[in-house]
């Protein structure tokens, strides 16, 4: 079974989400984790997916969206990814923004973010505007004969 968690500004990250990081990112606590809100997935009880979200220079940035490497492929960084951004836009965002490694923005790009700039580290800018967040999986999808159409 796939649960979502959330764990706000400030709480204990160290037994769930500070694992998935360390093993994804080799990164552990910092001082953003006081401003951010942490999504959690755990596969059958498992912490296997986690990112979060701050607010930062008039946006909300996304970081740290990762999934360990046993269980990628099962659309768990995909739910974090929509976590996040179902919380931007419950925050009435305007913008959402995140750094994506260069061969990550696909990933991103699904889901609407748009590449802006290349840094020096070969790191992507990426940005949505909050009105064009679209969390609905069924608008577009081409399966006309699909019952939940009707
Ligand atoms: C990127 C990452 C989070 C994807 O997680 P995942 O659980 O394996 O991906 P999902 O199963 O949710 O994939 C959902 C969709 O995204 C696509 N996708 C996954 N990784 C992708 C990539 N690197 N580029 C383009 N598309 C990608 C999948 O093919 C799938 O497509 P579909 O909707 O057509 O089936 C995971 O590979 C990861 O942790 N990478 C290392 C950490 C990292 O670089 N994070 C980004 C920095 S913030």
């Amino acid at each position: 079974m796939v649960q979502g968690k959330w764990f706000a500004p400030g709480e204990d990250l160290s037994a769930a989400v500070l694992p998935v990081r360390t093993a994804v990112f080799g990164r552990g606590a910092d001082d953003l984790d006081a401003l951010s809100w942490n999504a959690l997935v755990y596969q059958d009880g498992v912490p296997a997916a986690s990112g979060r979200i701050w607010w930062e220079d008039g946006a909300y940035r996304l970081g740290d969206i990762g999934v360990l490497e046993s269980y990628r492929s099962q659309r768990l960084g995909d739910l974090v990814l929509r976590l996040l951004l179902f919380k931007a836009q419950s925050h009435a965002a305007k913008e959402v923004r995140l750094q994506s490694p260069r061969d990550v923005a696909g990933f991103f790009a699904r889901l609407g973010l748009k590449e802006e700039s290349v840094d020096d580290t070969g790191l992507v800018e990426m940005m949505i505007s909050g009105e064009d967040i679209d969390l609905d999986t069924c608008r577009h999808c081409p399966k006309a004969s699909c019952p939940n159409r009707k």
